[in-house]
């Protein structure tokens, strides 16, 4: 007998964040077709979704470029005791490297392939996520103008999207998180309860920006970012959303703590 291959939720190694329930064991009815293809019978495939069951608890906070995701998920893990991850950060990181080997980042096979090259270390220090990519600790490029034009396109990249969101998930085996990027909520950990989308108003976000001297073409990386097809920039649909234009950062930290508390997360600050 000759089992027919799993359905894809059914297989552990494509079964999607968001398709099997956390803790639960998938019992599902699954065809499967003798060799010679005549008689088919029914049998049981079980799946437990052990994947699922070692995430610590994760507050997602995710939204456009330079609505004060950072300054807010940095202020909000300490007070909650939780790691700080920048997802963001490691698309900066491969991307990055990617224009230090003179690649260029429109040219996606080329980035698939040094991207699944590239030894890319994750860990925390202090609470604070850090990247090494080949030996190299690429913190201070992470903001150059070149990296700032690029990122979008790289993280366009089936393959780049794949890598960071493994790298991301293995964080929240071992720690809580405040984690922030542009899927989050809607694709890295699409079961969190704790989901916010921070917003501000263009102007507000190209002030903020222009205050940290980067040039940074925001309305440009938005729209990349919210139409590429793999893992857009979207709202997930039970995210809070929070409208930092007229906040200061402890007011949005505030609003969130207030809201992580109503949903029944222990906050003891
Ligand atoms: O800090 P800022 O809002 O400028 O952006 P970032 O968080 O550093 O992310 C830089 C870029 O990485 C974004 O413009 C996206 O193209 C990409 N990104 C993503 O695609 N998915 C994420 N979860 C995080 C970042």
């Amino acid at each position: 007998m000759v089992a027919a291959s799993l359905p894809a939720a059914l297989d552990p190694a494509t079964a999607g964040e968001g398709r099997a329930k956390r803790g639960a064991e998938l019992i599902k009815q699954h065809r499967f077709a003798s060799p010679s293809g005549r008689r088919l019978q029914l049998i049981r495939v079980v799946f437990m979704s052990s994947n699922r069951q070692s995430f610590h608890r994760v507050v997602a906070i995710d939204g456009p470029a330079a609505s004060g995701k950072s300054s807010v998920a940095r202020e909000l893990a300490q007070r909650l005791g939780f790691a700080h991850v920048n997802s963001g950060a490691i698309y900066r990181a491969i991307t990055w490297h990617i224009l230090q080997k003179g690649i260029d980042a429109g040219d996606s096979d080329r980035v698939t392939q040094t991207a699944e090259s590239a030894e890319i270390t994750c860990y925390l220090q202090d609470n604070e996520a850090r990247i090494f990519i080949d030996n190299v600790d690429p913190t201070d490029y992470l903001r150059e103008d070149r990296v700032n034009e690029s990122v979008s396109r790289v993280s366009s990249v089936p393959r780049v999207r794949r890598i960071v969101e493994h790298k991301t998930r293995e964080y929240a085996r071992s720690h809580d998180v405040v984690m922030e990027g542009r899927d989050i909520g809607s694709v890295v950990f699409p079961d969190t309860p704790y989901k916010f989308y921070i917003v501000a108003s263009r102007e507000v976000r190209l002030r903020r920006r222009a205050a940290q001297g980067q040039r940074d073409e925001i309305t440009m990386r938005d729209h990349a970012d919210s139409s590429r097809l793999v893992s857009p920039l979207v709202l997930a649909k039970d995210a809070h959303v929070i409208d930092t234009s007229h906040l200061t950062i402890e007011g949005v930290v505030s609003e969130v703590v207030a809201r992580l508390k109503e949903m029944g997360l222990k906050v003891s600050a």
